[in-house]
């Protein structure tokens, strides 16, 4: 096991005049064992990080180091990590003990040696009954436990996954997310895990990135990220639905967008501000009343039992104060 630091990375794609900056000075230290979860839009730079991590893409600028080695230089094979990719293609006509036993295999590792951990994998990932079989007879899930077993039996220093989950029907993947976790429990080993799924960034990190275009937002706990973002990216990407962000809300001052999450305002008799509501949803425990202060868009939470304003209705509501937030309307960082 080991930490991981990435010091000012930087990656351009292509040369001369086609060249596409793509991430633009990347700090992060990440601690032995932990899980981190890199999260953000499609096209943010996830993957390409994690294959620099990985020793698939060179790097333009900056360091990576794992442990105290810088591996910069250095080539995939020899970094001692292991990948989960999203098509993590098993071998057809291999048994799943095979499939598992075959990076060994090319690196010579005992024949015992290979048995004992292809066992101990499958003992943990529950493939002991499957060994024999091949990869069609499996299902998606079964598939998918016996890519992670691939990795696992390398008894890598550090875990990369780009988004593994995401050819998994939703029960799955919700399933397969505490299988991880459990997982990542057992053997405490250091792990990178891309998604642009936020409810499995916030289910899964001990830490999370949230990356924007190139560049990393914030690098916090899900409370931290949830609770004080960094920035109104952060604010409106973490958080179904997202938090409120109003320019001219009352009390809103000029240069600052005032944010407040669905869950933080309360419906009034009167006072506070006065919202036409457009739309009403029920979704099982909650409804999410959608409307407007003003000209700007605003959606608030309710419970289930609590009675539904219709549309067309004029109803006041008083944002919690200690759940407000402020961002400079300009660059959208946090105040
Ligand atoms: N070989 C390449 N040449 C030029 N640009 C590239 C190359 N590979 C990726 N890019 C660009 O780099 C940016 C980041 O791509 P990357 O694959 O890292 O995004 P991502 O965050 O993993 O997105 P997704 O969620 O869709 O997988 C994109 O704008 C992409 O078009
Ligand atoms: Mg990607």
């Amino acid at each position: 096991m080991a930490s991981l630091t990435l010091t000012n990375v930087v990656k351009h794609y292509g040369s001369g005049k086609q060249i596409v900056p793509v991430i633009h000075g990347v700090n992060a230290e990440i601690r032995d064992g932990e899980f981190i979860v890199i999260v953000g839009p499609s096209g943010c730079g996830k993957s390409t990080l994690l294959r620099m991590v990985a020793g698939l893409e060179e790097i333009t600028g900056g360091t990576i180091a794992i442990g105290e080695r810088v591996v910069n230089n250095l080539e995939p094979a020899r970094r001692d990590i292991a990948m989960v990719f999203q098509n993590y293609a098993l071998y057809p006509h291999m048994s799943v003990f095979d499939n598992m036993a075959y990076g060994l295999k090319i690196a010579k590792v005992a024949k015992d040696e290979i048995k004992a951990r292809v066992d101990k994998a499958a003992k943990i990932l529950e493939l002991g009954h499957l060994l024999e079989r091949k990869p069609r007879q499996l299902s998606g899930g079964q598939r998918q436990r016996v890519a992670m077993g691939r990795a696992i039996v390398r008894q890598p220093q550090v875990f990369l996954f780009d988004e593994p989950l995401s050819n998994l029907d939703a029960k799955l993947r919700a399933q397969t997310r505490i299988e991880i976790q459990k997982l990542h429990r057992e053997l405490g080993i250091t792990s990178l895990f891309v998604t642009h799924d936020q409810v499995e960034a916030m289910t899964l990190a001990q830490r999370m990135i949230v990356m924007n275009a190139g560049n990393m937002e914030q690098f916090g706990t899900p409370e931290e990220v949830y609770h004080t973002p960094a920035s109104t990216f952060v604010a409106s990407f973490i958080g179904s639905p997202p938090m409120n962000l109003l320019n001219h809300a009352p009390g809103a001052q000029t240069g600052t967008t005032l944010g407040i999450r669905p869950e933080h305002l309360d419906i009034t008799a009167d006072g506070g501000w006065a919202v036409q509501v457009e739309t009403v949803e029920l979704l099982g425990a909650e409804r999410l009343v959608y409307g407007r202060v003003g000209d700007e868009q605003l959606i608030v939470r309710i419970e289930e039992g609590a009675p539904a304003p219709q549309p067309g209705d004029t109803i006041h509501v008083t944002p919690r104060a200690h759940r407000l937030h402020t961002f400079d309307a300009g660059t959208g960082k946090r105040l």
